[in-house]
C-alpha cells in the first residue's frame, strides 16, 4: 500500500455511517419550557445527555454504587451464546440509547447480526462510540442514528428490509419511561421489528431500599453532577441563568410507585430567566428530571404481553437485582 493509500485513523472506517432521525438530534428545547410552566416542574430526562452529560454518566457507571451495569454486563457474559441461539443470525439489530456501545459488544461475536443500528439522542456519544465499533467488528455494518427513539415512523427508512430485527434496548432505559410511555413504546417496537422479530431488553428489579438509594447517590458525586450538568446545559444552548449553586440533586425511592425519582431542588426563593421568559421557585420547589421505575418479573412480562410480545426466556443474577428478558412477538 503506497502511503497515500494508508487508512487514516481519524477518519470513519468504511463500514460506520452517522445519521440523523431529524426530530431530536437538533433537541426540541420548547418540551423544556412547556415541563418548567407545570406543576411540579419537570423536564425530560432524555436532556440530560449532551456531551457531559454522557461522559458523566459513563462514569456512574463505574462506581460500585450503581450496581446495574455491572451485573447485567455480567448477565451478557455469561449468557450470550444462550441468547444468540434463541435469536439466531444474520439479522437487524436496533438498538436504543446505546451511549458507549459497550454492552452489544458483549453479544455481537456470538449473535453475529449483519447490521448494527444505534439510536441516541446524544451525538457525542455516536460520534466518540460509532467508529471504533465499526472498527472492532469489520464484517459488521454499523449505522449511527442520531435522534429521539420515542414513538415514531421516522427510523424505518433507515431500517434495512426482508431480515429479521432484533431489538436490544439495554441499561433499564426503558425505567425511564413512565408505565404508559414504556407501553406505547413496545407497541411501536412491536410493529417495527414484525411477526418475525425478538426483542432483547435489560430491566432494573426491585430491591431493598437502601441498595436503590445509594445507586443514586454515589460517595463519588457522579450522579449528583449528572443532574446538576442539565442545568448548566440550559444555560449554554437556551441562554437561561439557572445558578447551580442554587440547586442541589436529591433522589429516593417512591416505595408507592415503584420507581426511583431524581429531582433538582431549589435552595431559596429565586426566579430564574430563560430567554424572556421567567420562572419562579420557592424554596424546596422541585424539578423532577428522571423516574427509574423498578421492575418485578411478572409486571415487565405484563407490561411486554399489553404490547403483543411474550417472554421467550429470562435471565437474571444471582440476586435478583437485574433482569435481562428476551421477548418474541405473540
Ligand atoms: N445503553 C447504555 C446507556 C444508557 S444511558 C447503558 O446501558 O449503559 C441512556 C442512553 O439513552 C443515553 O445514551 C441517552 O443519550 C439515550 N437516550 C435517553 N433518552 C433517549 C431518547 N428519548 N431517545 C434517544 N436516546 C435517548
Ligand atoms: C439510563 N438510565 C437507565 C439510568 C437510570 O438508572 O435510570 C440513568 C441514571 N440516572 C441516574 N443514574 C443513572
Amino acid at each position: 500500500m503506497r502511503p497515500s493509500e494508508k487508512k487514516r485513523p481519524d477518519l470513519p472506517p468504511d463500514n460506520f455511517r452517522l445519521l440523523s432521525l431529524g426530530n431530536g438530534g437538533d433537541v426540541d428545547f420548547s418540551e423544556v419550557i412547556d415541563g418548567l410552566r407545570q406543576t411540579p416542574k419537570s423536564i425530560a430526562p432524555k436532556f440530560l445527555y449532551d456531551a457531559r452529560g454522557s461522559e458523566l454518566f459513563n462514569s456512574i457507571c463505574t462506581t460500585d454504587a450503581y450496581y446495574p451495569t455491572r451485573t447485567e454486563c455480567g448477565i451478557y457474559r455469561q449468557q450470550a451464546p444462550t441468547i444468540a441461539a434463541e435469536i439466531g443470525a444474520d439479522s437487524v439489530v436496533i438498538e436504543f440509547g446505546p451511549g458507549d456501545m459497550s454492552k452489544i459488544r458483549l453479544l455481537l461475536d456470538d449473535l453475529r447480526p449483519l447490521t448494527y443500528v444505534g439510536v441516541d439522542v446524544s451525538v457525542a456519544q455516536l460520534e466518540e462510540a460509532g467508529p471504533p465499533l465499526a472498527d472492532a467488528y469489520p464484517w459488521l455494518e454499523v449505522v449511527a442514528v442520531c435522534g429521539d427513539f420515542g414513538p415514531s415512523a421516522l427510523l424505518e427508512e433507515h431500517l434495512p428490509r426482508g431480515r429479521k430485527r432484533v431489538a436490544f434496548f439495554p441499561g433499564s432505559t426503558i425505567g425511564n419511561l413512565d408505565p404508559l410511555e414504556a407501553e406505547e413504546f413496545l407497541q411501536g417496537l412491536r410493529q417495527m421489528l414484525g411477526a418475525e422479530g425478538a426483542a432483547v431488553i435489560g430491566v432494573d428489579m426491585q430491591k431493598p431500599l437502601a441498595v436503590l438509594e445509594t445507586a443514586y447517590n454515589d460517595p463519588e458525586g457522579y450522579t449528583c453532577a449528572f443532574n446538576l450538568n442539565l442545568l448548566t446545559r440550559l444555560n449554554r444552548e437556551l441562554g437561561a441563568n439557572f445558578d447551580e449553586r442554587r440547586f442541589r440533586h436529591k433522589a429516593f425511592y417512591n416505595e408507592q410507585l415503584g420507581r426511583i425519582e431524581m429531582h433538582l431542588v431549589s435552595v431559596v426563593q429565586q426566579q430564574v430567566r430563560i430567554g424572556e421568559q421567567e420562572f419562579d421557585f420557592q424554596p424546596g420547589e422541585t424539578i423532577h428530571t428522571e423516574s427509574s421505575w423498578k421492575f418485578t418479573r411478572s409486571g415487565f412480562a405484563e407490561l411486554a404481553g399489553k404490547a403483543g410480545f411474550e417472554v421467550q426466556r429470562f435471565f437474571t443474577d444471582e440476586n435478583t437485582w437485574f433482569g435481562v428478558f428476551v421477548l418474541r412477538v405473540k
